[in-house]
């Protein structure tokens, strides 16, 4: 279980709230991956090691659906 303030991308220190914030913001929110370039820019996520890529995108397209 994910909680709010866990980092998801540790090289930029974003945690699943600012994933979700900068969601939030996002204009576009019929496209997953328009959506994760979205927050990607307004969060710099997984523009370290990249390792976080997956985890992020998933997380996005679950918020998306509403299944988070
Ligand atoms: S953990 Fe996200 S870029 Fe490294």
């Amino acid at each position: 279980m994910v909680t709010e303030n866990e980092l998801i991308c540790k090289c930029k220190k974003v945690s699943l709230a600012d994933i979700e914030h900068a969601l939030r913001n996002s204009k576009s929110m019929s496209d997953v991956d328009a959506a994760f370039a979205d927050v990607q820019k307004q969060t710099a996520c997984s523009t370290g090691c990249g390792k976080c890529h997956d985890k992020i995108y998933d997380i996005i397209s679950q918020m998306m659906y509403g299944l988070i």
